[in-house]
């Protein structure tokens, strides 16, 4: 059976459920793929922990601003602006994302659901506080460059990313959110994540779970063991602009 576009225009509610792979078609290297250059051989699980800050806060903090940098860089790409545009078509749209990224904004998505936290709202090692220091323009670091965090202006404390690490518990009040609206929805689109990340990656399965229908949207087939469950093979810049056409032509 095929996915009915129409019925994103009978949706009541809707869950959007984003990953590194909207993000993709902006040139923002997923988490994996932002270890390359002079970064290639360090690992993932070294850089993004609490334990790796306090060992090297200079190469941690390097890292994330050249990522912000990235960021800074690119533009929200066709995925970005479908989502934004589906949000003033339908009743009720919730937006729930892994990326760090500020490019749901900035394609005009209000509300966001930041699981894994933001690239732009740094705060404090120490005592937790948002950073409320300017940060420099990333012109720096180049690929590979330590830089030393600016300190908290509160306790002199080192100024970390705010982003969730490994080992660090997603916010609880956005976790909640997010899987009360996958229990609430009665659509979930899941673009762009490989879905093995705990807990997030129970979204779309608990939306299942209560009855919605859930389509999953990535360049990679994926495995549909529901009646209600769909797979959309390709690009989310293509697909998502493609589903908005067929549904509100
Ligand atoms: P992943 O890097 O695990 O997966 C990205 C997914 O995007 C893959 O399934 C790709 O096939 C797909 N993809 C690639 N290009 C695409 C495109 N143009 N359109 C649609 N899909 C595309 O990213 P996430 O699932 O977001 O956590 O990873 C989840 C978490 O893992 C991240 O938030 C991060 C990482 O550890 C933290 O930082 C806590």
């Amino acid at each position: 059976m095929e996915f009915d576009p129409q019925r994103l225009a009978q949706a009541r509610h809707l869950v959007v459920f984003s990953g590194a792979g909207v993000s993709a078609e902006s040139a923002i290297p997923t988490f994996r793929d932002a270890l390359t250059g002079l970064w290639e051989n360090f690992d993932p699980a070294r850089l993004a922990t609490p334990q790796a800050f306090r060992e090297d806060p200079a190469l941690v903090w390097g890292w994330y601003e050249w990522r912000r940098m990235k960021v800074l860089q690119a533009r929200p790409n066709p995925a970005h602006l479908a989502i934004a545009e589906l949000a003033r078509r339908v009743p009720r749209l919730t937006l729930i994302t892994q990326n760090v990224d500020d490019l749901h904004e900035r394609a005009g998505s209000s509300s966001v659901l930041h699981l894994h936290g933001s690239l732009h709202h740094p705060k404090c090692f120490a005592c937790n506080r948002p950073f409320s220091g300017e940060l420099p323009e990333p012109l720096l670091p180049e690929q590979g460059c330590s830089l030393e965090p600016p300190r908290c202006t509160g306790c002199n404390g080192k100024i970390r990313p705010g982003v969730v690490w490994f080992g660090e518990a997603l916010p609880p009040h956005i976790l909640k959110e997010a899987f009360k609206a996958a229990g609430e929805c009665d659509l979930l689109l899941s673009v762009g994540t490989s879905g093995l990340v705990q807990p997030a990656a129970q979204i779309p399965q608990l939306a299942l779970e209560q009855g919605a229908c859930v389509v999953h949207i990535n360049p990679q087939p994926q495995t549909c063991t529901k009646p209600e469950e769909y797979s959309l093979v390709g690009k989310a810049g293509e697909i998502l602009p493609q589903l908005l056409r067929q549904a509100f032509a």
